[in-house]
């Protein structure tokens, strides 16, 4: 593929990065339609950094404590971003809840994994509450950034199961394995279809 139709991809992260590292993989391959042009973190300590700087790409940690206001931060990933010529932000464990205002700037060019099928277990701690209610399967959902947490449209799932014995530390290692293959068939998926402009949930997994 050529380098001129690859789309420019930011990742966003705050803590491992074992995603990110999966998306950076996975770019590496000639015929992957992204690029990743650069990680930004708001966490100085995330691991994840060191790995993209081992890969020779750029890295930003953006501190929203030292940006003073929540709009200020905004701003300042907002140039970074546009700086970079990003074409889709992918976030992989980025903890900072985003304003209404900057998914709306991103709308459709923002995409999130969480580690639950969702609707189900939006939010935190997705593995408990799953053992704790007894779901037979369990697994991980790529979707859309919109203002509301863990709410836009889904664009992909992969599904496992959940075993009687299970404890958090096993099923979060077997939802991360499927994450791993997930996110980067999916980002595939959309660059090779432009995200811009189909927005209908058309890939499934599992
Ligand atoms: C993953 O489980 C992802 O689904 C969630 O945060 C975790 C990030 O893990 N949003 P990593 O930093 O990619 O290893």
């Amino acid at each position: 593929m050529s380098a001129a139709y690859k789309k420019n991809v930011v990742i966003f992260i705050s803590g491992t990065g074992s995603n990110m590292h999966a998306l950076i993989k996975a770019s590496e391959q000639l015929d992957y339609p992204a690029r990743i042009v650069g990680i930004i973190s708001d966490q100085e300590a995330a691991k994840g950094l060191e790995i993209a700087e081992s890969y020779g790409i750029k890295t930003y940690f953006i501190n929203p404590k030292a940006c003073g206001s929540k709009a200020s931060y905004e701003n300042t990933l907002n140039e970074t971003l546009v700086q970079l010529g990003t074409d889709i932000i992918c976030l992989a464990g980025f903890m900072y809840i985003l304003s209404a205002e900057f998914c709306t700037l991103w709308d459709g060019k923002m995409i999130n994994i969480h580690p639950s099928l969702l609707p189900a277990f939006k939010g935190l701690n997705t593995h408990q509450r799953a053992i704790d209610i007894g779901v037979k399967f369990t697994g991980c959902t790529i979707h859309y950034v919109s203002a509301e947490m863990d709410a836009g449209k889904i664009i992909a799932q992969a599904v496992v199961p959940v075993y009687k014995e299970d404890t958090v530390d096993i099923l979060s290692k077997r939802v991360l394995s499927a994450e791993h293959i997930l996110y980067p068939k999916t980002l595939q998926a959309l660059c090779d279809t432009d995200i811009s402009y189909d927005r209908q949930s058309f890939y499934h997994a599992g």
